[in-house]
């Protein structure tokens, strides 16, 4: 087809579309001009049988032979005041946009994705472990001894007779050194589970990070540098903390780490019960006897651990005075992160 022919028809279509006086009308000249058996639509299915320079040539003018039409259609019938059947013509761009509701991530998440920043930065890989636990995990492992009362049913889910809902993220340490050999550097975020009354303190399920690192020559000297320079980046540069001798059967020496009261500096408020303090998480040395459980040379290794309630974190830093909060999933709570 010739490029007069191709003008041709464009001139036939705008003298045609001209004389419309309906939609309905505009639509058979659509069908007429650009549908599946038009003169336009013939052309584009010929440049198959051309050969390249003709392609291009005859396939260009019949494309833009098409916008032409497909223009002259919609202006007609946007002139016509009516621009359902069109696509596009009648659009009002004035409109404001459809607004499509925003996601946010839970607080929780929130938290600890800053918390994991943190200890990235600072040279942690990150592992996970699975939520049922065996008992020699969680506890066996761990140097719990047989009659410990956190291995009662009162205490624990247990999901079979050796299996339960691990109770923290400890057993991450164990399945973790027994897949490698120090140096090892890692947090461990998850969930963990407990069969506790709930309340404005203490829920069912709850979230920890535990922090691991074993190498020669490990002290709690590295073991203090690291906590504070997470929690002066976490909580801010003026935070002090404090560490009280506690226990824990995992790891010897134990301590339990305080943090200043960000909220009154330490003067004593209804935040920290007039203390000046929050507690914030539990750490020591790596027992001995756990080494041992995964063939490590207590001789020859040494680290530290520690563990963190993510809930507990959360609650100090967004002042939130009640846990089950946290898993009500009230959109109305959520929003204001
Ligand atoms: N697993 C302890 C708990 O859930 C927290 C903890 C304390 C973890 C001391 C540690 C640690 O790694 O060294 O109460």
């Amino acid at each position: 087809m010739s490029d007069d022919k191709i003008a041709q028809i464009v001139a036939e279509a705008r003298a045609e579309i001209a004389q419309c006086n309906s939609a309905d009308q505009i639509e058979s000249l659509r069908v007429k001009y650009l549908g599946r058996k038009s003169a336009v639509v013939a052309v584009l299915r010929g440049l198959k049988d051309l050969d390249g320079e003709q392609r291009k040539a005859v396939g260009q003018q019949a494309n833009e032979a098409k916008e032409q039409i497909e223009l002259l259609l919609a202006d007609h019938l946007q002139s016509l005041g009516g621009a359902k059947s069109s696509q596009n013509a009648g659009l009002d761009y004035t409109l404001p946009g459809k607004r499509y509701p925003e996601g946010k991530l839970h607080p929780i998440t929130r938290t600890l994705n800053e918390i994991i920043d943190i200890f990235y930065g600072m040279g942690f890989e990150v592992a996970l472990g699975p939520e049922v636990e065996t008992e020699y995990y969680n506890f066996g492992a761990l140097n719990f001894p047989p009659d410990h009362p956190a291995r009662d049913m009162q205490d624990t889910f247990y999901v079979g007779k050796d299996t339960l809902l691990r109770t923290h993220t400890s057993p991450v340490q164990i399945r973790e050194f027994e897949k490698r050999k120090p140096p090892i550097r890692i947090v461990a975020p998850g969930r963990s589970y407990r069969q506790e009354a709930i309340s404005a303190r203490a829920y069912c399920v709850f979230h920890q990070l535990e922090g691991f690192y074993v190498d020669h020559d490990v002290t709690f000297a590295d073991l203090k540098g690291v906590l504070v320079a997470f929690a002066q980046t976490y909580f801010g540069d003026d935070v002090k903390m404090r560490f009280r001798p506690s226990f824990f059967p995992f790891t010897e020496p134990s301590a339990e780490v305080d943090i200043s009261c960000f909220l009154c500096g330490g003067k004593g408020c209804r935040i920290c019960k007039h203390e000046g303090w929050l507690e914030i998480l539990g750490c020591g040395m790596i027992d001995p006897n756990v080494f041992k459980s995964v063939n490590y040379d207590p001789e020859v290794y040494s680290g530290y651990a520690f563990g963190m309630g993510i809930e507990r974190i959360a609650m100090l830093k967004y002042r939130i005075d009640d846990i089950r909060l946290f898993f009500n999933n009230d959109i109305r709570f959520l929003r204001q992160f």
